[in-house]
């Protein structure tokens, strides 16, 4: 039954994090995980698995001016929604994006609008500050949701493994870097969300040492990042330009003898790249 009227969505804050939690941990099904740590629930599942880093996490937003959504019912926090927003090079044009980042409904209010009234709420909010564009990289299971609410395939590429043995180190400069200076190159290579997105999590929603970047830099024209992945592989981020990749596979040798990332159809027999999955973002543009 839907539960129209009975529903506020609103600007979450710090007081609502413990309801946040709960969302999450709700579409958690091992039995033992109250007794795991909060370092291995943040492994299992991120910041959103714990009070202690999901308020981490939460302040991170806030202090970048993101919004984060929240479904009420009573005085319960049934669904969350993070947006990130930001300008960036999308389909080879700047244009400001509102990337649809995280999206949970608490498992015992799903099927009662409450996902679509969070996005609804979100294309409101992305209208109001003049995004062009509003995107979602959906996991398998919620594909039929936003296709639901009319979101169409924008932009397809392929998640590849590749080995960095095939590749010769090229000299960079090591170093961390602003938005700003990334804002307008094109995300070639991890792009699996927003490039905003990639950057934020590289940069700034850096938790207790989990998530610290290996290796940062400018190699020729590009900037780059390489990490360790939460599922322990190693990954690689490009802004740039696609002639840079093999020499940061070359310097990403030094971590790993295979990295995972994100790269277009064109770019997968010139780095004779295993082909994983495809990886789909979807999208409404704003009129
Ligand atoms: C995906 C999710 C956010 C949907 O929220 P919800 O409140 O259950 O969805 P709603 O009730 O608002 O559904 C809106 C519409 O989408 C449809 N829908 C919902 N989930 C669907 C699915 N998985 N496949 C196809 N259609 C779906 C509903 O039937 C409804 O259709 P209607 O408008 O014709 O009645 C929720 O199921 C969830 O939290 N899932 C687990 C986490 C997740 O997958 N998050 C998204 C990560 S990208």
């Amino acid at each position: 039954m839907p539960l129209q009227g009975y529903k506020m969505i609103r600007e979450a804050t710090l007081d609502d994090t413990m309801g946040i939690v709960k969302c999450h941990l709700s579409d958690v099904d091992i039995p033992e995980y109250p007794r795991l740590s909060v370092f291995d629930r943040y492994k299992y599942g991120g910041p959103w698995m714990s009070v202690e880093t999901c308020s981490i996490h939460l302040n991170y937003m806030f202090l970048h001016n993101q919004p984060v959504l929240v479904a009420e019912i009573g005085n319960e926090v049934v669904g969350e929604l993070e947006l990130l927003i930001e300008e960036e090079m999308f389909l080879k044009k700047l244009r400001k994006v509102c990337n649809a980042d995280v999206l949970i409904v608490h498992r015992d209010f799903r099927g009662k609008g409450i996902g679509k009234a969070l996005m609804q709420k979100a294309e409101e909010f992305a209208k109001a500050k003049g995004c062009d564009v509003i995107l979602v990289t959906p996991e398998d299971r919620s594909y039929g949701f936003y296709k639901r609410l009319g979101y169409k395939k924008l932009l397809e590429n392929y998640v590849v493994k590749i080995s960095t043995g095939n590749f010769d180190p090229e000299d960079a400069k090591l170093c961390s870097f602003s938005w700003e200076k990334v804002k307008r190159l094109e995300l070639v290579a991890g792009r699996f969300q927003s490039s905003y997105h990639h950057w934020f999590s590289s940069f700034v929603d850096l938790i207790a040492d989990i998530d610290k970047i290996l290796e940062a830099g400018r190699l020729g024209k590009s900037y780059y990042v390489i990490r360790e992945l939460p599922n322990g592989f190693g990954g690689i981020y490009v802004w740039g330009h696609e002639k840079d990749i093999p020499g940061i596979l070359g310097r990403a040798k030094k971590y790993f003898s295979e990295v995972i990332t994100a790269i277009s159809r064109d770019l997968i027999e010139e780095l004779e790249a295993e082909i994983l999955r495809r990886n789909i973002i979807l999208g409404k543009w704003i009129s």
